[in-house]
């Protein structure tokens, strides 16, 4: 037996008590008389006592000799500690060792296996079992499974049959470029692995399975970023026989579910904003609404002055700073400075300061006046204190520069709170999107999302005004979640189609078998697909999914520690059909 008792479980009733423990050595702290040391494992730490009057000298060598990291195992009394430690589950107690086993050695390790750890981000890659080790990221791990067994006990509860979908399949195009797979047995022919197993649960639905949940590996060869990894974790979920309205509470069930079980956050409905509404107020699909500073539009109160910028704009759009107005010249400048950055692309701010005393001073003094400056202050909702922040030029742009100049504002004022959870649905998103480079039409959702009743028409006329019965859940400004309403008759399919470009045979050489599996009886259905990386980084109160993640990839998509990806030797390529005309 390895152990009677774990390193966190010992207390005071267990005083007296015989226990033998395992664990890794934290530290040893050696007094010369006595030697202390903290044995660790996940549950937590037990202090082990080590002493002349008590201890053979063999043994108080032997624990002298423990290195940071050794795996040990101990037998010993439960005694009272002569000075406590409060911050600590077993802080009242410590063990007096009678026998001492090392299990394994360990070398040095490269950072400290501490809460606050001296390893760079780098490092603690390299050797990820070790910085698993560490509070941090072992409490987001655990937490990760605790998120992921409410969602399957919710969803278990809610009837929802839990179905696995293969990997190696043909492409669904979710946005982003596929991971490929070459086949052995079909030379020259590749795999594609899932962005998604979205058509796979849509045959679920012609299968007749109706309510349908997975909790699956995407892959997406798309740029990183804190958000993004290459593969990452849906809760995805498909149910037939419901409009938008089914969908939206089911799944408003399951995140108040999560929201209760794991937050222990109660929250009664969620509201609802259109795709419009979200960028007019905010200038993003995915707006913070835990703080105000909504967007005030100022196009008509500032044109038709002498102000050539703003006259030449297609939008003047400004937000109200809490209490920024005591902003020094040289703290505006920086974020000036800030908003010119490549990232954000801003050319320039206009400010006005809404002084205390009811009066304005703005950067723009030389065009407006007092009554002009005030008409801003009311559209934008400012308060004597506040900083109206003041953005021109293209209108979608204006918009998402502004937003990034909301979020960093609410970041540096302290708003966006870890521990307050805002959810909201956004609805009604556009069904196409144009793509500025190529002129192309393309899916925003993607090609199976219905468009909005009675819309079909417009596919010909206005494609861009078509809106689709899309919807995403929105938590603290992260889009959690993303699904939709699906097309599920034929002909509607193979007009999507047409519409995004695809030649019919291109159509049925994609998704011919979706089309085909149509004509058998497909019901309507509708679903929904979360991040749950990303669920339970906002939920953990983060936002990085890389800590939530065991073995993640760094931003180049690379895993650091296993080396990946690698090249493949000569015999793998000439088994696998595959030439390389790389240079190396
Ligand atoms: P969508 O593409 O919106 O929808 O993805 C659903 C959710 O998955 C998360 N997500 C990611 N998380 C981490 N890294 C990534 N690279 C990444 N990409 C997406 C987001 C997102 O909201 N098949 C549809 C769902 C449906 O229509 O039912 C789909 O995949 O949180």
């Amino acid at each position: 037996m390895y152990r009677s008792h774990t390193c966190g479980e010992l207390r005071e009733e267990h005083i007296n008590k015989k226990v033998t423990l395992s664990g890794w050595v934290q530290k040893t702290r050696d007094k010369g008389f006595v030697v202390w040391v903290d044995l660790r494992d996940r549950y937590g730490i037990t202090q082990l006592v080590f002493d002349e009057d008590r201890s053979s000298t063999a043994l108080l060598e032997k624990a002298r000799d423990l290195g940071r990291e050794f795996v040990i195992q101990i037998e010993g009394i439960v005694i009272e500690r002569a000075s406590k430690n409060p911050n600590l589950g077993t802080g009242n107690i410590e063990v007096l060792v009678d026998e001492l086993r090392v299990l394994n050695e360990s070398k040095t390790p490269p950072f400290t296996i501490e809460n606050e750890t001296d390893g760079g981000e780098d490092l603690r890659m390299k050797f990820r079992y070790l910085d698993i080790r560490r509070n941090p990221i072992k409490n987001n791990i655990i937490f990760r499974s605790k998120v992921a067994m409410e969602v399957r006990k919710y969803l278990s509860g809610q009837g929802f049959i839990e179905v696995e979908t293969p990997y190696l399949i043909k492409s669904t195009p979710e946005g982003a470029r596929d991971f490929v797979v070459p086949s052995r047995m079909n030379a020259g022919q590749f795999y594609a692995l899932p962005q998604s197993p979205q058509t796979f649960k849509q045959l679920l639905m012609v299968g007749g399975l109706d309510k349908y949940f997975q909790i699956v590996k995407c892959f997406r060869d798309e740029d990183l970023r804190a958000d993004r990894q290459p593969e990452f974790t849906q809760i995805d979920c498909e149910m037939a026989f419901v409009d938008q309205e089914d969908v939206l509470n089911a799944f408003e069930g399951l995140t108040k579910h999560l929201l209760k079980a794991v937050n222990g956050v109660e929250i009664e409905r969620f509201p609802r904003m259109t795709y419009d509404e979200a960028m007019i107020k905010y200038g993003n699909d995915k707006p913070d609404i835990r703080f105000g500073m909504e967007f005030g539009e100022l196009t008509n109160l500032a044109q038709h002055k002498e102000f050539g910028i703003f006259n030449e704009a297609e939008l003047v759009v400004g937000i109200a700073v809490p209490g920024a107005a005591s902003y020094t010249r040289k703290e505006i400048d920086t974020l000036v400075d800030w908003l010119r950055r490549p990232q954000i692309g801003a050319k320039g701010m206009v400010y006005v300061r809404c002084n205390e005393d009811g009066s304005f001073k703005s950067s723009v003094d030389k065009f407006y006046d007092e009554v002009d400056l005030a008409s801003w202050a009311k559209a934008t909702g400012a308060k004597k204190g506040d900083l109206i922040c003041i953005l021109s030029g293209d209108a979608q742009k204006a918009r998402t520069q502004l937003s990034a100049l909301r979020m960093e504002m609410a970041g540096r004022l302290g708003l966006r709170k870890a521990n307050e959870f805002a959810p909201l649905w956004v609805v009604d998103f556009p069904l196409l999107e144009l793509d500025e480079e190529s002129g192309h039409y393309h899916a925003m959702h993607h090609p199976f999302t219905s468009p909005k009743p009675g819309q079909l028409q417009l596919l010909d006329s206005d494609p861009g005004a078509v809106r689709a019965n899309a919807y995403d859940l929105v938590l603290n400004g992260n889009e959690i979640g993303g699904g939709s309403i699906r097309i599920h008759d034929k002909e509607v399919q193979s007009t999507m189609f047409r519409h995004l470009g695809f030649t019919p045979a291109q159509a049925q050489a994609q998704f011919g078998f979706l089309m085909d599996a149509f004509q058998y009886g497909a019901p309507p259905h509708g679903g929904i697909a979360f991040g749950l990386d990303r669920l339970v980084a906002i939920l953990g109160g983060q936002e990085t999914i890389r800590d939530f993640i065991a073995f993640p990839k760094n931003n180049s998509g690379r895993d650091v520690m296993i080396d990946a990806p690698a090249p493949i030797d000569e015999d793998q390529l000439r088994e696998l059909s595959l030439k390389l005309d790389v240079k190396s």
